[in-house]
This record gives C-alpha cells, sequence and structure tokens, in this order.
C-alpha cells in the first residue's frame, strides 16, 4: 500500500456557549484580558449535572464523519482515540466509544499525548494502514475539560482557555504515490512534565487521591503559562519544517496550516515564523478555546467545511503540549 489517506472527518461541540463575559460571573477576569491574551471568545462546555464524556462527543463526530464518507459503523477495523480527559481513570475512552458504536471485538486503543495527541494518534494510524495491520482506521481527538477546571479566580490562568469538543477523521489506504500522509514528526521532552500537569490522582499516592490534595487543588491542572507559550512557538515551527524538509517540500507549498488551537497569539507567532500568509493558517479558537486533543481535528473538520482545502492541496498540521510533547504532519489531502 503506498499510504493514508483523509476519508472524512466529523465533529461535534456541546449546545452550552460559555462566554468571557460568563466567566466574570465566576472569578477575577474580564472579556478584554481573555481576548487580548488568548483571542478566546466563548467556548463550549457540557451542561452542568450531566453525565456526558468525551466519548459522547466523539460518538456524533464519528457518526458525522461516518455519513460525509457513505459508510458504516461496521466499516471502521480499529479506533485510536486521544485525549487527555478520559471519562474514567481506565479503561480507556476508546472502548466506551467502541461500546457507543456498536462495535464489538475491533481495536481499540487510547493515546495519553495532550494537545500532540492526535499527530501521536496520525502516526500509529498511518502505520497501521501502510503495514496492512488495519484497513479503516477511526482517529478521534475528543476532550471534556470543562469538569475539571478550577473555575474560581485561583485557576483563572488556566480555565479560560479550555473548551469541550470532538473531532473524528476516517483514515484508509491509498495506492497513489505522493497522495495522503507524506509524513509526520514526533517529538518530547519530559523535563518539562510538570511545567503541564494534573497531580492528582496519582498512583504514586496512598491513597491516590485525599481531602489535602482537594482542598490545596492538586486535582486541577497547573500551567507555567509562559514556559508553555516559549516552547510552544519554538517547537511548531522547528516540526513543520522538519516535516516539510523531509518530504521535499517547502512552507511555500502549504495550503493551510492547522496548529493545535492553543492561544491565538502563539498562532500568530508560528504563522510569522513561517512566513505564512494569513489564508495558509487556520483558526476556530476565538469559538472553542483549546479543546487539547480535539482541537486539530475539530478545525480541520470545520476547515474543510468552509472550503479551505481541495483534495490534491498540501495540509499541514502542528501541535505542542504537555509533556512536553509536539508534533507535526504533511499530507497531500
Ligand atoms: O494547549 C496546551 C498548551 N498550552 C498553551 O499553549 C498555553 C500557553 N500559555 C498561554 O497561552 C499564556 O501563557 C496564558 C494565556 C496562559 C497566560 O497569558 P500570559 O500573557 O502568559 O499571562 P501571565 O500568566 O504572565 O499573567 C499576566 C497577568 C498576571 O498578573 P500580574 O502578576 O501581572 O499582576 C496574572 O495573574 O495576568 C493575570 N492573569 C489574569 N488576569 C485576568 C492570569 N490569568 C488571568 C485571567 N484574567 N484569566
Amino acid at each position: 500500500m503506498a499510504g493514508t489517506r483523509i476519508i472524512a472527518t466529523g465533529s461535534h461541540v456541546p449546545d452550552r456557549v460559555v462566554t468571557n463575559v460568563d466567566l466574570e460571573e465566576l472569578m477575577d477576569t474580564s472579556d478584554e484580558w481573555i481576548q487580548q491574551r488568548t483571542g478566546v471568545k466563548e467556548r463550549r462546555w457540557v451542561p452542568e449535572g450531566r453525565e456526558i464524556g468525551g466519548s459522547d462527543l466523539a460518538k456524533v463526530a464519528t457518526e458525522r464523519a461516518l455519513k460525509k464518507a457513505e459508510l458504516e459503523e461496521g466499516d471502521i477495523d480499529a479506533i485510536i482515540y486521544a485525549t487527555l480527559s478520559p471519562d474514567h481513570m481506565f479503561p480507556g475512552a476508546a472502548c466506551f466509544l467502541q461500546q457507543k458504536l456498536g462495535l464489538k471485538g475491533i481495536a481499540a486503543l487510547d493515546i495519553r499525548n495532550q494537545c500532540s495527541g492526535f499527530l501521536y494518534g496520525l502516526s500509529i494510524a498511518d502505520a497501521w494502514i501502510r503495514t496492512g495491520a488495519y484497513e479503516r482506521v477511526l482517529l478521534v481527538g475528543a476532550e471534556v475539560h470543562s469538569t475539571g477546571l478550577d473555575i474560581s479566580t485561583r485557576g483563572r490562568d488556566v480555565s479560560v482557555i479550555f473548551g469541550d469538543g470532538a473531532g473524528a477523521v476516517l483514515l484508509g489506504p491509498t495506492d497513489k504515490n505522493g497522495d495522503g500522509v507524506l509524513g509526520v514528526t514526533l517529538g518530547a521532552d519530559g523535563r518539562y512534565a510538570k511545567d503541564l500537569w494534573v497531580d492528582v490522582p496519582g498512583s504514586i499516592y496512598h491513597p491516590q487521591c485525599d481531602p489535602a490534595h482537594m482542598t490545596e487543588g492538586r486535582q486541577y491542572p497547573q500551567m507555567e503559562g509562559s514556559k508553555v507559550f516559549k516552547h510552544a512557538v519554538v517547537k511548531m515551527p522547528g516540526a513543520v519544517r522538519r516535516v516539510l524538509g523531509d518530504a521535499g517540500l517547502g512552507t511555500e507549498d502549504i495550503r493551510l496550516l492547522i496548529p493545535h488551537q492553543a492561544n491565538l497569539r502563539i498562532t500568530e507567532m508560528v504563522q510569522q515564523g513561517l512566513r505564512l500568509r494569513d489564508d495558509q493558517v487556520f483558526s476556530n479558537i476565538h469559538k472553542y478555546g483549546n479543546t487539547t486533543a480535539a482541537s486539530i481535528p475539530l478545525a480541520l473538520d470545520e476547515a474543510l467545511s468552509e472550503g479551505r482545502l481541495e483534495r490534491g492541496d498540501l495540509l499541514v498540521l502542528a501541535a505542542f503540549g504537555a509533556g512536553f510533547t509536539w508534533g507535526a504532519a504533511a499530507i497531500r489531502y
């Protein structure tokens, strides 16, 4: 098999819109600060008091992708599910999604690489398809952050950024040389693991989470925002140049770059670093905030529905996040 192509995409976000003004009611923040520092105007959060997991959002995103592809659930041979907010500690969210899709027996794998999870998953899906291990792979990124955020002033630097959502991409084989996934590059640096992390529950503690942890707020994400920012604006352009160079291509060949939607200022600096025109870069962070592993497939689905990409165009994806982890992919769509 020559390679792996994108068959179809789908996405889904909860109906509940949470604006920056809504957040002003919960914490000491302002619409102006959030828009200036992040570009986020609103995000979607699952409704309170309902047990809705990322796998529920991923199910709808998958159904939309299947409909576009004129395929059925039974045509999926394996599931790869990227998330940092699994429905439960274990088993993996891919198993819950498999059950919700009514699929029995097929492989179901969780990827825990945060904002870079979709690209790590893409690399695995590409290898599976190229080697013939599986023919059609469902790759999803899905997150429910809102149930795990500190929405008091203590957590404002983190909680104003994140939103809930899911994106699904159906991948399959292509015989055409130079079509589909041209390359994926991945990286990580665990020295920075605690610069963006959630401490508890953690199996290194006895018990894994206790009331003292909760009082200290250690169940909430902690982030050294400016450190993450500084690494993101170097690592993402670097990964893009590398994946393009390996494929014998340059930035001028890019039709559309979809960077992980972390912060509009990060996207703008990545664009400047790569000297790309506005029409070569996609952003939808103003509507959804940072949806970590879901952000790239959600943005890809939206970019396609807006006609920003035609078959044969060069699509480049780039991500950076907790771990630190990062990556980029070049895809002849
Ligand atoms: O997707 C995973 C990867 N994550 C990222 O890529 C995120 C990367 N980091 C960022 O996007 C930015 O660092 C943030 C948006 C998180 C923060 O922006 P910043 O420009 O780095 O702000 P800061 O943390 O340096 O804080 C500046 C000021 C501080 O006040 P003082 O000390 O200057 O008085 C904060 O206390 O802004 C304050 N602040 C806020 N004010 C109003 C922090 N959060 C808020 C808030 N509303 N929500």
